[in-house]
């Protein structure tokens, strides 16, 4: 029978049904998109896919939809390779019915989870749909919810990206928010619950669909989308560099790119701190200038830049990084970088990928905006994340390590397996002036000169704290390294805890603070 419906489909008529007939295939391409099989065709290794439900149809009967058959109902499923690697992919057919999800639709995507968990292999997404097949009503939304329900038991097991390509609206963004990554396509592509429409009827404001969901939006407002890519290709190349620095489940580790270790001391470290420690500096070089040449993959680089996350390779090991930047508010935590860091701190520790963190921090960011904001819930999240965490976590202060956050930034305490710091470190409660004028306020306001003496004890209190070597002496701290000899010492740490095992208190699961 299979046999049969196969070779029908060398007769052209049917073939034209494999998509959506080539007037809409050419509006798509007028569009800038390309289609959904030539997504998949230049995601996997050539030759690699597999279709599976190319013949399945829509059961509708409503609304004449008997006589709309289109051969794989709006979205292509399979299997195939990249690099290699077994990867299970969907791409939603925008040419067909508006690429929008129908039961059978749902239940195709559905089976490609499924057989993701069952054989541990990452899913990728390529999503470009009007919603719910309005037609089907109900069961549209039911297919909905057997995805959202999928994407949450899969969270953890196995790696699920999703690249927005098109149109993702209503109820529709909920499965891309539950996956693990979202790239969107600039200009060709939006997400939002409610469109423009609904808005202007509710608030009366008027928007267009780019303000309110574009990728703009998203990658530096929402913060919703993790990366953007300049059209379909660069989506496509980004997936597969992003995918490269994960295992494939999490039972398994990230493969690791041969390195032969040779002269690892990067003198341009060297140089990077400036004389004054109120000056700021590009926390990118001091990345840069530690991981392997051109590893560094930014995540979220256009949202709560005050922190900087990303995937890297070290001596050909997968890592995460997690800097503050204090060229971005001094590298200050607030709400949305502690959101930012904390999810991607548990996405490495859900795939066993270990955590380098760069500390140079001078603590909360203060206001009412913040409070008000729950910047309490909210910095809770990174210190939960990094607590929680059993990969092998190291972390290296280049600077600042003030107050409440020197503990959250993956001190020591929290469960740190080694901590490094340059002789530039400063680990206190706050800033010299600060501290001084707190504790030796009445001292300052009865001296014959108060400002000079505020320089006097602001330079005892430096003397004192601002330097890593009273941590270190408590062990808080493992060695103070020369800048130039980070790299170095970071990979033989990596290397010494390569087979690190730790475990957590038995538990349902524990209840972070959301
Ligand atoms: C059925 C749909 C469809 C849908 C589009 N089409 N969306 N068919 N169900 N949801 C069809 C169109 O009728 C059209 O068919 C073809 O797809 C292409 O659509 P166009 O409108 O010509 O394309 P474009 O101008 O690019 O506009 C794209 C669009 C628009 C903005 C997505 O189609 C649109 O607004 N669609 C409806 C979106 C929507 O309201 N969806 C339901 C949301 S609620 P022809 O034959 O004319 O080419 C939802 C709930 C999910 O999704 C809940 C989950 C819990």
């Amino acid at each position: 029978m299979l046999e049969k419906n196969l070779n029908k489909l060398q007769d052209k008529k049917l073939k034209a049904l494999l998509g959506g007939g080539e007037s809409r295939i050419a509006k798509q391409h007028q569009k800038g998109k390309l289609t959904a099989r030539e997504r998949v065709h230049f995601l996997m290794d050539e030759g690699s896919f597999e279709e599976i439900g190319m013949l399945v149809t829509h059961r509708t009967t409503d609304f004449g939809m008997e006589k709309q058959i289109f051969l794989g109902d709006g979205v292509v499923t399979g299997y195939g390779t990249v690099d290699g690697r077994l990867i299970y992919v969907f791409a939603q057919d925008f040419t067909v019915f508006g690429g929008s999800l129908s039961e059978t639709h749902a239940e195709k995507i559905c089976k490609i989870m499924d057989l993701a968990m069952q054989n541990g292999a990452p899913v990728i997404g390529l999503n470009d749909s009007g919603g719910a097949r309005i037609q089907e009503g109900v069961r549209s939304l039911g297919g909905y919810a057997d995805i959202f329900l999928r994407n949450t038991l899969a969270s953890g097991v196995v790696p699920q990206i999703s690249a927005i390509m098109g149109p993702c609206a209503g109820g529709a963004v909920y499965s891309p928010a539950i996956t693990d990554f979202i790239l969107m396509v600039q200009d060709t592509s939006y997400m939002f619950v409610t469109g423009p429409n609904v808005v202007k009827t509710v608030t009366n404001e008027e928007v267009s669909s780019e303000e309110l969901g574009g990728a703009s939006a998203h990658s530096t407002k929402s913060g919703v989308t993790h990366v953007t890519a300049a059209n379909d290709m660069d989506c496509i190349n980004k997936i597969k560099q992003l995918i490269s620095y994960m295992p494939q489940n999490c039972e398994e580790k990230t493969k690791r790119l041969p390195y032969e270790i040779g002269e690892e001391y990067r003198e341009q470290l060297s140089d990077i701190i400036p004389d004054s420690s109120n000056q700021p500096y590009e926390m990118k070089e001091v990345i840069e200038g530690i991981v392997d040449e051109a590893s560094f993959f930014e995540i979220h680089p256009d949202y709560a830049e005050n922190i900087v996350v990303g995937f890297a390779r070290l001596a050909g090991r997968s890592i995460g990084i997690v800097a503050n930047q204090p060229m971005n508010m001094a590298g200050v935590l607030d709400v949305n970088s502690s959101k930012k860091a904390a999810r991607f701190v548990r996405f490495c520790d859900c795939f066993n990928i270990p955590l380098l963190v760069l500390v140079d921090v001078p603590g909360f960011l203060p206001g009412t905006d913040q409070e008000w904001n729950a910047i309490i819930t909210n910095g809770a999240k990174l210190l939960y994340a990094f607590s929680e965490a059993t990969v092998p976590r190291i972390t290296l202060i280049t600077r600042k390590a003030y107050g409440g956050a020197y503990d959250v930034m993956n001190s020591k305490h929290i469960g740190a397996d080694m901590n490094f710091a340059w002789p530039s470190a400063e680990i206190a409660v706050m800033g010299a002036k600060g501290a001084s004028e707190i504790i030796f306020r009445k001292e300052i306001k009865e001296a014959a000169n108060p400002e000079e003496k505020l320089k006097e004890k602001e330079a005892e209190y430096a003397d004192k704290f601002a330097h890593p070597y009273r941590a270190a002496a408590r062990g808080f701290i493992d060695e103070v390294i020369l800048p130039k000899d980070s790299r170095r010492k970071l990979i033989k740490a990596f290397a010494m805890l390569e087979n690190k095992v730790a475990k957590l208190p038995k538990k349902k699961h524990g209840n972070m603070p959301l």
